[in-house]
């Protein structure tokens, strides 16, 4: 019932994709959009009641205070919505909505189908799902909240399962002219559903989420091998890892390798790694033999529970900088691979009074999960067949450095210039800059304007949020 009244305000919310990670100024607020948001706050605390449209006091200040990213945390919504049947990303001048009291994640064992609320985080999700031996097909990361979904989403079973969005069975939404609808790949609006695999914040406002789980088993069962290895040198894990992306087709196995750079006193500390597992009880040579042949500085392998593969990463503390992220996306090439990193660096050393750390993170997307994803309806990312590579390129400011510099900006264009994406890949909407048009990547970008026309016919979204261009 509540979310009925909210929509008629979704000019006003910020629902800029990417929200923590992107790194831009305060959007431009003003008088005209200031008064804007105290009408449109006054007249939801009307509606709603001021417990759950707040402006003051420690809920609002949580909230709006608690952003991954620092520049997003130090946005100030002019009120916060909790909506109920009782984030992270924020607006200067505006209504932000947190789902943080919509947290709740069920299992039906009739259906095989798994429920969550948009509030709840990957970490809450995976525990409280792991008694009946299932997961959603989720985060990396134990912070990242449902958001992730709707730009489609990799995960550590993604190979098998497909994007994260590519399980998706049906789903509430609120759409932008305020009609609330249930989507299926049946219904009158299975074109939706498919425009929701991959399509972001700009079809409405997700309520309700029913997906197909992946059966991992519970916390006293190891059906994966593997962890982490840290290396000192780069060139033999970026060439293993191209191999890995040509040469790797199976929904078994699943890889992610991260080059880090760490400034600290103007010395960079490289710091290599690769994450890696197989639904099975070893690391097949003829799968991970050219990363296990590597001298590693560590190595932790092991049999894993779902539970302790999703713990892997770590990084649920890093909160507190301003963090910018890139996406490029590459064919498994050797040379482009090591230059990639070579530009990088060159990077970081041009500008390394103002970085913390620099990294590139390459998540292998075999050409199993492409199939997955045919098999479950298809999305709208549409990538090609054969495996690729999805590359996240990643800065974190210095403590203390809030914004980024015009010459800041002008070198991760040039960055982003020497790291183009392999022709014909789509870009990662859950990894990309604000400026960089991903739908246009898509393989389905023409269907995906129709839909979008179809359904926001007036424009409204594409004018008064922020989110990803090119619709
Ligand atoms: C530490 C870290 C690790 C990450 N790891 C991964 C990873 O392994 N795989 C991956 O794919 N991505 C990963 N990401 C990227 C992440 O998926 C995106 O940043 C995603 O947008 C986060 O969603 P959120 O719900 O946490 O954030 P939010 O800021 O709440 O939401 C992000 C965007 O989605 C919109 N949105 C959220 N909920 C709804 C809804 N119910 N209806 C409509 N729009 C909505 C918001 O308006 C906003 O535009 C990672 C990010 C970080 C910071
Ligand atoms: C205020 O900001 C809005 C949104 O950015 C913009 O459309 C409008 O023109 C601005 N108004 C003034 C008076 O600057
Ligand atoms: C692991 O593989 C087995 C088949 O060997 C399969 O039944 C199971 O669903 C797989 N687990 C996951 C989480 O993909
Ligand atoms: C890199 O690691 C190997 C294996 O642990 C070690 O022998 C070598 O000395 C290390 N090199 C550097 C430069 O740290
Ligand atoms: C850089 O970030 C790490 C955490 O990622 C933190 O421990 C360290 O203090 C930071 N250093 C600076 C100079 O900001
Ligand atoms: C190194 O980075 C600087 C700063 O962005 C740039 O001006 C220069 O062209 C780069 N050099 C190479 C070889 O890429």
């Amino acid at each position: 019932m509540l979310p009925l009244s909210i929509p008629c305000f979704l000019f006003l919310i910020h629902a800029l994709l990417a929200g923590q990670s992107i790194a831009t100024l305060f959007p431009p607020s003003n008088e005209t959009t200031l008064i804007a948001a105290l009408h449109a706050c006054t007249e939801l605390k009307s509606v709603l009641g001021s417990s759950i449209v707040q402006s003051f006091g420690a809920e609002y200040q949580a909230a709006a205070s608690n952003a991954w990213n620092l520049q997003n945390a130090e946005y100030q919504p002019t009120c916060i919505v909790f909506p109920a049947m009782k984030g992270w990303n924020s607006v200067q001048a505006g209504v932000l909505i947190m789902f943080s009291h919509m947290q709740k994640a069920s299992y039906d064992p009739e259906k095989d189908t798994i429920e969550l609320e948009p509030g709840i985080r990957w970490r809450d999700a995976v525990v409280a799902l792991e008694p009946y031996s299932v997961a959603p097909v989720g985060g990396r990361v134990g912070d990242v909240g449902t958001g992730f979904l709707l730009g489609g989403g990799l995960s550590w079973l993604s190979p098998s399962k497909g994007y994260a969005a590519d399980n998706f069975k049906e789903l509430d939404i609120v759409l932008v002219n305020g009609d609330m609808v249930t989507v299926t790949a049946t219904n009158q609006h299975s074109d939706l559903l498919r425009a929701l695999k991959g399509g972001g914040n700009r079809f409405g406002i997700v309520t309700r989420y029913e997906l197909y789980p992946a059966h991992t088993g519970t916390k006293d069962t190891k059906p994966f091998f593997g962890g982490s290895m840290i290396f000192n040198s780069s060139d033999a894990l970026l060439r293993a890892t191209a191999k890995y992306v040509r040469e790797v087709d199976d929904p078994k196995a699943v890889l992610l390798v991260t080059v880090v750079l760490i400034v600290q006193d103007k010395e960079i500390t490289p710091f290599y790694g690769a994450f890696m597992f197989y639904n099975g009880t070893e690391l097949p040579a003829n799968i991970f033999g050219d990363f296990l042949s590597i001298p590693a500085i560590s190595s932790k392998l092991g049999p894993a529970s779902y539970l302790d593969v999703t713990a892997t990463l770590g990084l649920e503390n890093e909160r507190g900088y301003v963090q910018h992220f890139g996406a490029s996306a590459l064919v498994g090439e050797e040379d482009l691979f090591l230059d990639a990193f070579e530009h990088l660096k060159n990077f970081t050393m041009a500008f390394k009074d103002q970085f913390n750390v620099t990294s590139l993170a390459f998540t292998p997307i075999p050409d199993s999960q492409i199939q997955a994803g045919h098999a479950k309806g298809r999305n709208i990312i549409n990538a090609p067949r054969g495996g690729f590579s999805a590359v996240q390129i990643m800065q974190t400011l210095k403590s203390g450095v809030r914004d980024i510099t015009s010459d800041l900006q002008r070198g991760i264009d040039l960055l982003f210039e020497q790291i183009p994406p392999s022709p014909g890949l789509p870009l990662f909407l859950n990894e990309c800059d604000l400026y960089q048009n991903v739908y246009q990547s898509y393989g389905d970008y023409n269907l995906l304007k129709e839909i979008y026309a179809k359904y926001d016919p007036t424009r409204f979204n594409v004018q008064h949020t922020q989110g990803p261009i090119g619709l």
